[in-house]
């Protein structure tokens, strides 16, 4: 068997890819939180912004590596959750057993399945929605609806969530865990994950309450 299959069939390894591609994907999320913002600077700016996005010839590439992190992000984090499940004497024990667990860390799972979910309905809507209007307009008209405003809304503080835990987490698998560095990577966790749930929540809200189902 190779290295690197070796590594990934051990525990660490897994841990250690799920958790460089959720650091990946935690870039991703910085970059998209970001061109999407200039929704907030009107229409002609957001459909620049998405034109130059797709006129780039990278782009291609740079979507099936995302897609790539994404799978291999989900497979590789269930597949540890179920291991460190399987090999936990019991679920009373183990509670006993761990300190320190936050709503981030309790909730990893479920927080998991509901941005997943949330990314197969999303990605449908706008990347394969109709854009005949400009994605401005499409954007705009699908958070004219409540429901999916709310969705979003929901969705998005699950992310946080998410995040709340993962990012730090991360670190930790790297083996940073350092009693001077580890309480500013959890703070920088807490307010990343706290940034990005606000940040992409503010645009459902905004695009509801500002412009209605126009
Ligand atoms: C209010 C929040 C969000 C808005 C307004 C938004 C907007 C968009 C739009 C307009 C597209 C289509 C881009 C295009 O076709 O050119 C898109 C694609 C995408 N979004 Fe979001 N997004 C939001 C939140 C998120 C979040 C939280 C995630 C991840 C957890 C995410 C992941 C993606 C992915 C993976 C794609 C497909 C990228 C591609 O293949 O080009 N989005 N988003």
């Amino acid at each position: 068997m190779s290295y690197f299959l070796r590594f990934i069939s051990s525990s660490i390894g897994k841990k250690m890819l799920a958790g460089a591609t959720g650091l990946l994907l935690c870039g991703f999320l910085i970059t998209h939180l970001a061109g999407n913002l200039l929704i907030f600077k009107g229409a002609d700016a957001f459909n620049r912004y998405a034109g130059l996005l797709e006129a780039n010839p990278f782009i291609l590439p740079a979507e099936a590596l995302l897609a790539a992190f994404f799978l291999v992000h989900i497979a590789l984090a269930l597949r540890a959750q179920w291991e460190n499940r399987r090999a936990r004497p019991s679920r009373y024990e183990n509670k006993q057993m761990e300190g320190g667990r936050t709503p981030g860390s309790a909730t990893m799972l479920l927080s998991g399945i509901v941005t997943a979910a949330f990314l197969v309905i999303h990605v449908r809507t706008f990347k394969f929605g109709d854009k005949s209007a400009g994605l401005y307009r499409l954007v705009v008209s699908s958070f004219g609806s409540p429901y999916y405003s709310f969705f979003y809304v929901v969705a998005m503080a699950g992310l946080g969530l998410h995040l709340s835990h993962g990012f730090q987490s991360a670190f930790q698998t790297f083996g940073v865990n350092h009693p001077k560095f580890t309480p500013w990577i959890k703070a920088a966790g807490l307010v990343f994950a706290a940034a990005m749930s606000l940040g992409f929540a503010s645009i459902p809200v905004w695009a509801y309450f500002r412009l209605g189902a126009n």
